[in-house]
């Protein structure tokens, strides 16, 4: 008996079928709307193996439907879509997609710096809407990115690349992590620091960190208000480590200069949004990792992960390595 697996998205049909070999398949096969609960749980009572991304909800409700699970891949490197606890307990192991994607996010990150400083999306629509009436001395003027300070909050795989990014542009790089990476500092000359002097000194703040209960509004008013007046803040993690509603408030009151969003605490973000209102933000739709050639890794990495766990191998990247000697 093959074993039987649910995919909660259309995915590259090469991918499939190489999962197809081995198991019997069922998938959702829309591009642009989420499976909706009710059919992910009836697929699930049946299904030994998950392959979701980072828009399904895989809660404790759902994983007691799910008596047969052995494994949930997910194709993204952040998880906290995951109740990875209670999948733990039940011996489901969890998988993810990092490395993968580390370098082509580093690019997106430091792309939405640069068009956040320089102003690239206001000076685009300006341009487009015909009001460029004369070169002017102070038109559209931004923030240097070149010899600035870049603080990063998350000194991990894609921390570490946008360090190197920054050090191209002559940056003085802060990091503040959870541990200290001594080697990183070393070789990337980047600086530990607190966190209240990483956001009093920095130039750029850069947000890369997981999102757990502990980062969830690690910005929120105190921090932000630490923040110099001339500050950028990039987020292209998870958008619940930011308090939106404090975000805006120090944006229209000026305490920092812009900010750079990938990522939003409701996702899709509502048109009405209060951020999306502002000519000082850049908002993206959470394409941090989409070039063709990364998500067609990530996809293949999650069908490799997914494969090993029902074939009785232990996945490249397994998330809770504590199920293996369950
Ligand atoms: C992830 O992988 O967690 C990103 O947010 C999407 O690539």
């Amino acid at each position: 008996m093959k074993p039987k697996v649910y995919i909660t998205r259309k995915i590259p049909k090469e991918v499939v079928k190489q999962i197809a070999e081995v198991c019997n398949v069922r998938m959702w096969e829309e591009e642009d709307i989420p499976v909706p609960r009710h059919v992910l749980e009836k697929e699930l009572a049946e299904s030994d193996g998950l392959y979701c991304l980072l828009t399904e909800n895989i809660d404790r409700d759902l994983l007691d439907k799910s008596p047969r699970l052995k494994v949930i891949s997910n194709m993204a490197v952040g998880y906290n879509n995951i109740d990875i606890k209670t999948a733990s307990q039940r011996g489901i192991m969890v998988t993810n997609t990092p490395g993968v994607l580390a370098q082509t996010t580093a690019d997106l990150t430091f792309a939405l710096l640069m068009a956040t400083a320089r102003r690239l999306v206001e000076s685009s629509d300006f341009l487009r809407k015909g009001e460029w009436k004369t070169w002017s001395p102070m038109l559209l003027t931004g923030q240097d990115v070149y010899g600035s300070t870049l603080g990063i909050i998350g000194l991990g795989q894609i921390g570490e690349l946008v360090a190197q990014r920054a050090k191209g542009f002559e940056m003085h790089v802060l990091y503040h992590n959870r541990s200290r990476k001594l080697e990183a500092e070393e070789k990337k000359g980047i600086q530990y620091t607190d966190m209240e002097t990483l956001l009093k000194e920095s130039d750029f703040v850069c947000i890369l960190t997981p999102f757990t209960s502990e980062t969830r509004h690690l910005i929120g008013r105190k921090e932000l208000s630490l923040m110099k007046n001339t500050a950028v803040l990039i987020n292209t993690a998870r958008g619940g480590i930011v308090d939106e509603a404090a975000l805006y408030d120090a944006l229209k009151k000026k305490e920092i200069w812009a900010a750079g969003l990938d990522v939003f605490e409701q996702e899709p973000v509502a048109i009405d949004h209060p951020l999306l209102t502002l000519s000082n933000v850049v908002t993206l739709p959470h394409i941090g990792s989409a070039s063709f050639h990364t998500r067609m890794q990530m996809a293949q990495l999650a069908a490799e992960n997914l494969l090993a766990a029902l074939l009785g191998d232990i996945p490249k990247t397994l998330v809770n390595e504590s199920v293996i000697s369950k």
